[in-house]
């Protein structure tokens, strides 16, 4: 196998030493416009970029499009071009501006950048994205490979896309293997607190197979997802790519006037009894208990993506709430991953009393099944599921 170049590859202007904007000047400057990531390389990423921008395009909109970061720049393009070509002919933007931090190795953009010497900054290649374009136009970022794809000093894509504040649309295959990738996709997208408008297959046959038609159904409904299909593009052409996308349903998509939320990061409990409320929390909730460092002892629960951080004996946190956290008085839901019978079961396991439930409820994704239950002073809690409907939205 060919070693790649060693070079750097960073054109127009280089990676300045960077200025890291707060996560506040970039939130600032958030824009309209979608974050297009994908279950893998190759998998329709840029061409549903280039679609989703041609066709906002050919209804009149002002359209920009960015790949933060572009590797294999000395591959030569296979029957397509290159992804900064093509997403640039679908805009009339310049190629080095859709992409201007761009390596020539085909390799993970955290190896490409540490071959030409240099490092990326998530804080900076946000900034620089959310920069591409008219300030009006809305913005249609392309990511690099998948959402778990390194981009250095332990930063991820996942945390590229969050700090764009953008929609979420997942690129994905029909055929075999694509639920799997699709729903891990999916729970890692969640996890991180990026907010999935949809999946989109591609490219979708015009005589589906009963796999593939399968694949969407399946997708749909054990991910809680929209999913949209994108058909065989015939040529790389702004016309095709447009009529390619032009019932895709966009408008929804990029929910006019929403806004990026930040994610919550953590909430914080208090317990009377450390090694109690620990043992309760790690096997009845599965929370990580994590031993915070210092004397005397003290602890977080970490969950997915979120952590407990825990006042208890011993403690004299300060700052603290106008009413501080007290035993007893959390209210919080964690999301069951299964049926709700499963959660109640696993509570009678424990020995733990279910106060109430199952009980149609409505969550943070929308119609869910509850069970109550109580920490040991007392707190009440909830385990939810959405495998089976609930309540209807609010
Ligand atoms: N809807 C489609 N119609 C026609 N061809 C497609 C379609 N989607 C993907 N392809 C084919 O698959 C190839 C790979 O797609 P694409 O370049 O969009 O993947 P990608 O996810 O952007 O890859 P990378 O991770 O390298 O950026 C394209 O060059 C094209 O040949
Ligand atoms: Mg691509």
């Amino acid at each position: 196998m060919r070693e790649p170049a060693v070079r750097a590859g960073v054109s127009g202007d280089t990676l300045r030493p960077l200025r890291e904007p707060s996560v506040r000047e970039t939130r600032e400057t958030a824009r309209r416009g979608l974050f297009v990531t994908g279950t893998d390389t190759g998998v329709g990423k840029t061409v549903l970029a280039a679609a989703i921008a041609a066709a906002l395009r050919a209804r009149g909109e002002r359209v920009a499009a960015a790949k933060p970061v572009l590797t294999g720049t000395d591959e030569p393009p296979d029957t397509w071009p290159h992804d900064d070509e093509l997403l640039a002919s679908a805009t009339s933007q310049a190629p080095t501006e859709v992409a201007p931090v761009r390596f020539g190795p085909p390799v993970s953009p955290h190896l490409a950048a540490e071959l030409a010497g240099t490092r990326l900054s998530v804080a900076e290649l946000a900034a620089r994205t959310l920069a591409t374009g008219d300030g009006d136009a809305t913005l249609v970022v392309e990511g690099i490979g998948g959402l778990l794809v390194p981009l250095g000093a332990g930063a991820s894509v996942r945390d590229l896309a969050r700090a764009l504040g953008l929609g979420v649309v997942v690129a994905a295959r029909t055929g075999l293997g694509t639920i799997n990738h699709t729903l891990l996709t999916l729970e890692a997208a969640r996890a991180g607190g990026l907010d999935v408008r949809a999946v989109v297959l591609g490219p979708w046959p015009r005589g589906p197979s009963a796999l593939e038609r399968s694949n969407a159904a399946t997708i749909a409904e054990l991910g809680r997802v929209a999913v949209a299909t994108l058909g065989e593009v015939a040529s790389p052409d702004p016309d095709a790519l447009a009529a390619a996308a032009r019932d895709l349903p966009l408008d929804d998509w990029l929910g006019a006037g929403r806004t990026a939320a930040p994610p919550l990061d953590h909430l914080v409990i208090a317990v009377s009894d450390w090694e109690r409320s620990n043992a309760f929390y790690r096997e009845v909730v599965g929370v990580e208990v994590r031993r915070a460092p210092g004397d005397p002892p003290r602890f977080r629960y970490r969950l997915a993506g979120v952590q407990l951080n825990v006042h208890g004996p011993g403690m004299d946190p300060q700052p603290v709430a106008r009413i501080p956290a007290a035993p007893g008085m959390a209210d919080l839901c964690f999301a069951w991953p299964g049926p709700i019978e499963g959660a109640a079961a696993h509570l009678r396991r424990h020995g733990v009393a279910v106060e109430e439930g199952p009980v149609p409820r409505y969550g943070a994704r929308g119609p869910a099944q509850s069970v109550y239950f109580r920490d040991p002073d007392g707190s009440l809690l909830e385990f939810m599921s959405y495998a089976a409907g609930g309540e209807p939205a609010p």
